[in-house]
């Protein structure tokens, strides 16, 4: 995140390193007092009666395993809490030495611990480039957001900036149980929460106030739902009118990172989020790929997602290499950065450049981020990410401070680019589709966002990246969002948290494994077990092991959410290699919500994988005289 505080240009490349540093860098600081904070996994507790345990009593029983593994009091053991988790994980996160670590393993109800890790974090013309005006269309439709509430996950808020004006914002809904800890003129109608959770313990906020010392979370705040500010500008350029893509919904911020994010603070403001009652998570910050039960961004969103909440969080800046993804677990939107086809500087652009209205203007918009992650997705080969790609590079958005003292107002900007910057537009165009579609999981809305994604640029050929060459499924996911059709996508490919626990079981992860995730005891013989690739997604992603002479089958469902009476007819492209064939081949739907299984058989050519091909792509559509419903096809052929 330090690399993203300059001008953009210069920024994006060293944030895998300043990942290492600051890992370095904390362990070194614990071990230097011999204390290190732990992220304890456990059962839950044995309760006398059915109902849900109240809250006393999940912290008795947290307390329980501080107690009886240390010879310290009880009293100084309880100071070594740092957050009790009731929401989204069972579990607390806690100040201890290895051998207390030891001692608890063999306590009942132990599930498992590991020392928490530090993460890094990983506008304004983006509206109108991804058709969003003032108006009319999408932002008319969903009245710019209203009633939704983003939750941000970040550096804190400038809550001085005029982004964060109320001005036609509605009260926040009934439902919010949050609270704002800034001083009581500063919260509003826009910033209806604001909570700081770094240097907190026991469990609660720190009850000071997140002011935003880096400038981060200020950006990436109102870049999701922003009020719209005329005249902004930052080194001269961009001067225009700045808002957020959902601009009357509320903003609850949670202030988790300084110098990196720490574990235990990100899944204590999940927590808190949840219980809050936000809508939609944005977290523009993520580590290296791990198991998802080890990763706590993943454990946090099944929490979430569980709930009803949509999470959207980065990608990565770790490209242009192939696996090297952040935030894989198929609940999560992941979120790749692209360009805008607003020049501000690229002296090094293409001739393809033209002028229009004075400003420069790139047909060849969007591309692909050099600095956006790659998959294959290493956690789950099965799951194709990124999802998709949105705006990400030399956004402008809102500032704490002036960058070029040009600016004697508080409406200060910057440019920055990031998978930090394209995540909380995704978050913010999640809250307008969940405006318009209250009823819609998070899964639906993210079916809608994949399947209606554009797979071509400005200039109708196939999206490239920044160096000009053809962007793989890899880099792109099911392509660019395209708002306005992911308000209408005609299918919609659903999934309920349970639906989860089978693939899960699929990956081959212990029960026990699984149960920190899902929060309950899971039997896989009972549940089933299925191939990563059979969950209900919108997307496809096959391997094919040397030599793999047998067929996979593959059924996915979808829900009719367009006109009652639709037929859809299939447009396939099959990828190198392979023969596939799906039956049926066309959809008719006479109702609405109406369900239909389709079924899908992948088969390897002779010589798959063998000619020095590593990926194959294709795609999966369904045309009716309204909508395209595409689904992008990744083939990984496995040489080993
Ligand atoms: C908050 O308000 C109190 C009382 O009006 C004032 O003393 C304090 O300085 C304010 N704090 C900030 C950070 O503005
Ligand atoms: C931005 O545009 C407005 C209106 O066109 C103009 O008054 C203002 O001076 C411009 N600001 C900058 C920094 O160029
Ligand atoms: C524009 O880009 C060129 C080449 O990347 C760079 O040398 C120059 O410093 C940039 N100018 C600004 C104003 O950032
Ligand atoms: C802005 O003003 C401050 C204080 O006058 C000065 O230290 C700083 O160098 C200036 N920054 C720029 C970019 O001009
Ligand atoms: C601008 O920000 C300062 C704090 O930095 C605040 O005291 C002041 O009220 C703000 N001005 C406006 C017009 O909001
Ligand atoms: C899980 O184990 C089964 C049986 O050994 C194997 O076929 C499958 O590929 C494994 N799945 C993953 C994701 O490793
Ligand atoms: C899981 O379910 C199977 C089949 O019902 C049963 O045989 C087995 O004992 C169960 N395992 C556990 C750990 O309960
Ligand atoms: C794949 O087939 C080739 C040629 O038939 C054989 O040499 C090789 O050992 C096989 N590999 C595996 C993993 O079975
Ligand atoms: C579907 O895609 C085809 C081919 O790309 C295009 O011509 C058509 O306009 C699209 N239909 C809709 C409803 O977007």
């Amino acid at each position: 995140m330090e690399t993203e505080k300059g001008m953009a240009l210069q920024v994006i490349y060293l944030v895998g390193l300043t990942f290492m540093f600051y890992l370095s860098l904390a362990i070194a600081q614990e071990e230097q007092n011999n204390l290190q904070t732990y992220i304890i996994w456990v059962e839950k507790p044995v309760s006398q009666n059915s109902f849900a345990q109240s809250h006393e009593d999940l912290e008795s029983w947290y307390q329980s395993f501080l107690s009886e593994t240390s010879e310290n009091s009880n009293q100084l053991m309880k100071q070594r809490m740092v957050h009790t988790y009731r929401n989204v994980a069972i579990g607390f996160a806690a100040k201890l030495m290895p051998e207390e670590v030891k001692a608890m393993e063999k306590k009942e109800g132990f599930v498992s611990a590991h020392p928490e890790r530090i993460l890094p974090l990983q506008t304004t013309h983006s509206p109108d480039f991804l058709g969003l005006h003032q108006g009319s269309g999408l932002w008319e439709q969903t009245n710019y957001g209203e009633g939704v509430i983003i939750g941000v996950l970040d550096t804190g808020v400038a809550p001085y900036h005029p982004s964060f004006s109320d001005e036609g914002v509605s009260p926040p809904p009934a439902k919010w149980k949050g609270k704002c800890d800034f001083n009581a003129t500063l919260c509003n109608k826009k910033l209806i929460g604001a909570k700081d959770f770094i240097g907190s313990s026991k469990g609660k906020p720190t009850g000071s106030a997140p002011f935003d010392q880096d400038g981060h979370g200020t950006h990436t705040s109102s870049t999701a739902a922003g009020n719209f500010v005329e005249g902004a500008s930052a080194f001269g350029v961009a001067n225009g009118t700045a808002v957020g893509m959902a601009p009357y919904a509320h903003l609850a911020i949670y202030r988790v990172c300084d110098f990196g994010c720490a574990e235990g603070d990100i899944l204590a403001a999940m927590d808190a989020a949840v219980e809050d009652g936000v809508d939609v998570l944005s977290l523009s910050l993520g580590g290296p790929s791990i198991p998802f039960y080890g990763d706590v961004i993943a454990v946090g969103a099944f929490g979430a997602t569980q709930k009803g909440i949509f999470v959207s969080c980065a990608a990565g800046n770790s490209g242009p290499y192939h696996g090297s993804l952040s935030n894989e677990a198929p609940w999560i939107l992941t979120v790749g950065a692209s360009t805008t086809d607003r020049i501000l500087n690229l002296t090094s652009t293409p001739t393809s450049t033209i002028l229009f209205n004075g400003a420069a203007s790139d047909p060849l918009a969007p591309k692909v981020a050099t600095f956006s992650s790659r998959g294959p997705n290493t956690a789950s080969p099965g799951i194709l990410k990124p999802d998709i790609i949105g705006p990400g590079v030399d956004i402008l958005a809102a500032w704490p401070v002036s960058v070029d003292n040009a600016t004697k107002s508080n409406a200060t900007f910057n440019i920055i680019s990031g998978t930090s910057m394209s995540t909380p537009h995704l978050s913010g165009i999640a809250a307008l589709l969940k405006s318009s579609h209250p009823d819609w999981s998070p899964a639906a809305i993210k079916s809608a966002i994949m399947t209606s994604a554009n797979v071509l640029n400005l200039a109708g050929l196939p999206i490239v990246d920044q160096r000009l060459n053809r962007a793989d499924v890899f880099a792109i996911g099911a392509g660019h969002v395209n708002p306005t059709k992911a308000n209408d996508p005609g299918l919609i490919y659903d999934t309920q948290p349970k639906d989860y626990i089978p693939y899960l079981c699929g990956l081959n992860y212990t029960e026990k494994e699984i149960q920190i995730i899902t929060q309950q005891k899971v039997n896989c013989s009972q549940v089933g077990v299925i191939p990563e690739a059979q969950l209900n997604y919108p997307s496809f992603s096959i391997k094919i092991g040397s030599n793999e002479s047998q067929s996979q089958y593959y059924t996915r469902t979808v829900r009719n959410v367009g006109p009652a009476s639709s037929t859809y007819n299939l447009d396939l492209l099959v990828p190198h290699k392979m023969g596939m064939s799906v039956n049926p081949e066309v959809l008719t739907f006479t109702e609405v919500n109406q369900e239909i299984t389709y079924h899908v058989e992948f088969i390897a050519e002779d010589g798959a994988g063998k000619d020095g091909v590593a990926f194959g792509q294709g795609y999966l559509r369904w045309v009716s005289d309204k909508h395209n419903v595409t689904s992008p096809i990744a083939v990984i052929f496995d040489s080993k």
